[in-house]
């Protein structure tokens, strides 16, 4: 990424804070399978069945076709979807799932620190459990993270978010 001088880049930071939008886009993403969260959270599944967080924390991860199929070999296997997820399984490919939350790689970010300091998966992404499709329905711009570290008196210190450049 460019460089910027102090005086833009705190202008720019003043700006996003402004911006903070709250929904992106109200239209849920196309996915290449009809995944329910909604379904499959009401047969008991909880988010870490699925979303592991593995070492150093950093990321929740999407579960590999091979989580699906732990049912699915059994479960409806004749469903076209079900079908498709079962040639993904004996190609040792993945379906490319849309990505719907991303922020740019010179931002830090960890779900690990923030669920340890006690924040709810719902806060950053709204009721999932109740979604047969999700999309960007809480914001997380620069504006939103800031407004959560100012309310929660954790650091908004420029490079609490970003590597220090000069
Ligand atoms: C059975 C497995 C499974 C379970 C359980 C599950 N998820 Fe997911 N999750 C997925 C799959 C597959 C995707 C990718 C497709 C999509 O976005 O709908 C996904 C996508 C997501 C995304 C969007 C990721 C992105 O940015 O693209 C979020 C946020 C999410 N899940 C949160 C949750 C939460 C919160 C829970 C618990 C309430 C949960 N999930 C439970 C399988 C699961
Ligand atoms: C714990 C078992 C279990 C796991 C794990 C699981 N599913 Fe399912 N899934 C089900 C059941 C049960 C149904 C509902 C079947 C019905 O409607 O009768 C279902 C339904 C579906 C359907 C709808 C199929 C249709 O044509 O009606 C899709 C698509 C689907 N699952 C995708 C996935 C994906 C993708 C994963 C992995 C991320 C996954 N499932 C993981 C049990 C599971
Ligand atoms: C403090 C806000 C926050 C909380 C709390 C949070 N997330 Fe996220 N989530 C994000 C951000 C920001 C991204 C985008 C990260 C990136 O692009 O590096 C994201 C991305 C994701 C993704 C996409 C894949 C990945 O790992 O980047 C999944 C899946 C996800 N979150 C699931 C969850 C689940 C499940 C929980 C609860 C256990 C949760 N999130 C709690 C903010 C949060
Ligand atoms: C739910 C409120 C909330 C939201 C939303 C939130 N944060 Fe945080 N964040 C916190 C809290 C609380 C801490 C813990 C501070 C501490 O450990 O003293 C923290 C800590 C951090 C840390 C330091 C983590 C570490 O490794 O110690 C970084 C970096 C960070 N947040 C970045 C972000 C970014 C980027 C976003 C937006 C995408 C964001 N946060 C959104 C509440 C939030
Ligand atoms: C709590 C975390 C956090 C803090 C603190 C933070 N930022 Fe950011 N910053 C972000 C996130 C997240 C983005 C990416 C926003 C997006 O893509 O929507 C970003 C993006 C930016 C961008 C790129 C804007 C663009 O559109 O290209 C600049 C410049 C920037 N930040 C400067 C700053 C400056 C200067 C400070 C200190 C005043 C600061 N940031 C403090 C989280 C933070």
């Amino acid at each position: 990424m460019r460089r910027w001088s102090i005086l833009a880049a705190a202008a720019a930071a003043l700006a996003m804070a402004w911006a903070a939008e709250t929904v992106t886009d109200p239209k849920p993403v196309a996915q290449p399978v009809p995944y329910s969260h909604k379904k499959h959270l009401a047969m008991g599944l909880q988010c870490k069945s699925c979303h592991t967080n593995p070492d150093p924390g950093e990321v929740m991860g999407i579960p590999g076709v091979k989580v699906c199929m732990e049912c699915h070999a059994g479960v409806k296997p004749g469903s076209p979807h079900i079908q498709k997820l079962a040639k993904h399984a004996a190609d040792k490919s993945e379906p490319a799932w849309a990505r719907i939350y991303l922020i740019p790689s010179y931002v830090f970010f960890s779900h690990r620190a923030h669920t340890e300091a006690g924040a709810k998966c719902e806060k950053c992404h709204g009721p999932v459990a109740t979604r047969d499709a999700l999309w960007r329905e809480v914001s997380i711009s620069m504006g939103a993270c800031m407004d959560c570290h100012r309310q929660n008196k954790a650091s908004n210190d420029c490079t609490f978010c970003h590597e220090a450049r000069q």
